[in-house]
Order: structure tokens, then C-alpha cells, then sequence
């Protein structure tokens, strides 16, 4: 991020008010509990949101060498990602085109070896074209169709990769990130090393997962044990375009007022910067390091989330791999123990029926983004389907 624009950051704190309104919205906003438990919405919010956009599925780092592949579950449409020889990416539905058994599975590398289905072993090369069909005997000669693998839109930009589950749309970073990404530069996102990856299932609806990143007004309550110590209940919030970006601050960002000068003020290491990239992924520059989360919906109550750290480059010492272990290990600990039972909670609570609305405060804007993004994103894909039934 700029230094200038660090600066302005910091000299909103020294702007606030007594109560440290920060960042606060225009309104509050009052969203009905079905959104969290309606089945109806969830079928069409994963058709709106996850199978007809766009969406993040990785950094570039994630699959940087010829023949390393990601796998991806989007909005239910399977996805194979492929690193080609000439360092492009390519994306399939990861279905063989025999009877559509999977190829590959989680994220590795297939090196300079083709794509073999695990199934009668067809095998593509990893631009999709099919190479052979071993012990075939003849049966498929009058099949017309070449049964290349399906391709899907992938793009690479500023080191993330967006795919199109969507047969025949493209991708538009541009679109995407609507200028979130001038901030990009400094955090390393190309040169990130990736120090692990753990994937879990979640009995819950994934928007209350995704909320738990989305204010910190919860911090000094629930994390008072834990990262209260460390970070303020007050973020910085600022959007770009569908991009929210909260900032989450470390205590130590208050002390730089009065110790330095104006020039000298920084936003980073006392800071967070997230990119709630909608529908399904967080992109968290720490100060140091890099963090992800990435959120499939299985169905309306569950939830698979990938979470990853980079370090900024590969340990060198045990002592710096103990130190990202840390990182990652009190990340998850903070998540797993502290936050995502309360959404447990609260889903239950939803589903009972009782309660007709939760309200966003203004003092909490990223979710009144996001949710109203969402909203309105799952509105206009409702009247569009309406308009086409009628016509037909
Ligand atoms: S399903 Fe892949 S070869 Fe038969
Ligand atoms: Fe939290």
C-alpha cells in the first residue's frame, strides 16, 4: 500500500471523535434471518453468487510451476486448474468426458506426466486435449465429439486467479477488483511462499462464517482471552467497488501519533488490510505475512473453508518455520475455538424461527457492504430469471 495513503489512514484515527467513529456507515441495516437458513435463498444465492460469477480460487503461488493443478468446488461446478508449460493457466470441469469421473483431486502437481482418469485411465494432456484411450478397442470410434476437457475462463492478476464456473463467460479482474488492487503493491502477494493449508467442514451457513472476519466490534467480548490484547475494536472501512476492505488495527497504531511526525506515521506493521473478495474469499495482508479464506458452500447449513498462510518467503531456519507455525496455529485457535462456535450458536437460533431480523450497526459497514451486495446481487439474478420466464 502507498505511503501516502498509509498516512491518510492513520490521520483518520487522530480525526476521530470520542467514540472512535472511525468508519461508520450512513445507516444501520436490518437483514431478515432467512438469509442465513432459507433454503430457497441459499439455491439461489449459490446459482447468483457461486455458478454464474466469477471467483477467487487462489494465489498464483498456489500453483506456480508447469503441471501443479488446483482443484475447486464452485457453487457445485468441479474445477481443475492447470499451470501449462508456458506458465499460462488454463481451467476444466474436472470431469472425465467418458462418464465424468474426477481427475484430480486437492491441489498438487502433475509434473510433466498427462492427466489419466482414475476411472478405464483416458488420458489428457494438460492443456485438456484427450491423448489416448488405453484397451479402448475400437468402441468409441463413431464418438464425433474429440472429448477435449470442458473449459472454463481463468484469469491471473496481481498474483490471484479468478475462474468462471459458467460455460462461455469470461473473467474481468478489473471488474473484480475495481482498484483494490493499486494497494497491492509492498504486500508480496507474487513472491508469497505458501507455508500451509487446512481445510475444514463447517455445520454452518457459510455468510455466518464469512461475518466472523467482517467487524471487530466482537473483540474485546468474545477475544478477551486472546487478540484483545493485541487489536482495537474499531476498524478503518473503505470499498472498492463490490471490494470491501475493513482494517483491523493493532494497539500500537495509536501510540505513532504523538511518537513520530505526520510523515513518518504507518499503517503497517500496526494493521490488518482485508479484501472480502465476494462472493466466497478474504485476502488478509497482515503487516508481514499473507492469509486466505476461502468458503464453499456445501448446502445451506455447511460450509467447506480452506484457510492458508504465506510467509513472506520460504523458512530458512527452524526457528522462522516455528514462527510462521505459530502464526498459523493461534490464526486457526482464534477461528475454530473462539469464533466460529458463536455462529453455530446463532445459526441454531436463526433456524428456530423466533427472530425475524439481526441488525448491522453502523459502527459495523463491512457487513452492511457485503450483505447489501449480496442482497442485491441475488435480487437482480431473481428478477432476470423472472423476466426470462415470463418471455418464455
Ligand atoms: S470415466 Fe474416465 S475413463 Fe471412464
Ligand atoms: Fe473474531
Amino acid at each position: 500500500m502507498d505511503r501516502h495513503i498509509q498516512i491518510k489512514l492513520v490521520e483518520r484515527l487522530r480525526e476521530a471523535d470520542p467514540r472512535l467513529r472511525w468508519s461508520h456507515a450512513d445507516r444501520s441495516m436490518a437483514n431478515p434471518a432467512g438469509r442465513y437458513v432459507d433454503e430457497d435463498w441459499f439455491r439461489d444465492e449459490r446459482q447468483a453468487l457461486f455458478r454464474e460469477c466469477a471467483q477467487f480460487v487462489g494465489l498464483s503461488v498456489e500453483c506456480a510451476r508447469p503441471g501443479d493443478y488446483l482443484t475447486r468446488d464452485c457453487g457445485g461446478v468441479p474445477i481443475l486448474i492447470v499451470r501449462q508449460p508456458d506458465l499460462s493457466l488454463r481451467a476444466f470441469v474436472n470431469a472425465c468426458r467418458h462418464r465424468a469421473a474426477p481427475l484430480l483431486k486437492g491441489d498438487g502437481s502433475q509434473g510433466r506426466r498427462p492427466i489419466v482418469c482414475p476411472y478405464h485411465a483416458w488420458t489428457y494432456g494438460t492443456d485438456g486435449s484427450l491423448l489416448a484411450r488405453p484397451h479402448d478397442e475400437g468402441g468409441f470410434d463413431d464418438v464425433a465429439d474429440p472429448c477435449g476437457l470442458l473449459v472454463r475462463s481463468v484469469v491471473e492478476a496481481h498474483g490471484l486467479i479468478f475462474v468462471h464456473p459458467l460455460e462461455g463467460a469470461t473473467v474481468d479482474a478489473a471488474d473484480l477488483l475495481h482498484g483494490a488492487e493499486r494497494e497491492f503493491a509492498g504486500y508480496g502477494i507474487e513472491s508469497a511462499h505458501l507455508f500451509d493449508r487446512r481445510e475444514t467442514v463447517w455445520p454452518i451457513n457459510w455468510k455466518l462464517l464469512l461475518d466472523t472476519f467482517l467487524e471487530p466490534y466482537h473483540v474485546r467480548f468474545v477475544h478477551r482471552n486472546s487478540i484483545d490484547r493485541t487489536f482495537l475494536s474499531h476498524q478503518l472501512f473503505d470499498v472498492f467497488g463490490p471490494v470491501a476492505r475493513p482494517i483491523g488495527l493493532r494497539r500500537s497504531v495509536l501510540d505513532q501519533l504523538e511518537s513520530c511526525r505526520p510523515s513518518d506515521w504507518r499503517l503497517f506493521p500496526h494493521a490488518a488490510a482485508q479484501y472480502v473478495l465476494l462472493p466466497n474469499a478474504l485476502l488478509s495482508y497482515q503487516g508481514d505475512h499473507i492469509e486466505t479464506w476461502r468458503f464453499e458452500p456445501i448446502d445451506c447449513f455447511s460450509t467447506r473453508v480452506v484457510t492458508s498462510i504465506f510467509s513472506p518467503s520460504e523458512p530458512a531456519s527452524e526457528e522462522e518455520r516455528a514462527h510462521w507455525q505459530r502464526n498459523f496455529d493461534i490464526l486457526l485457535q482464534v477461528a475454530f475455538e473462539e469464533d466460529f462456535p458463536i455462529q453455530k450458536d446463532i445459526q441454531d437460533n436463526l433456524r428456530s424461527g423466533a427472530i425475524g431480523h439481526v441488525h448491522y450497526g453502523r459502527l459495523e459497514p463491512a457487513l452492511i457492504h457485503c450483505h447489501g451486495t449480496i442482497n442485491a446481487m441475488v435480487e437482480a439474478w431473481r428478477d432476470k430469471r423472472g423476466g426470462e420466464d415470463e418471455r418464455r
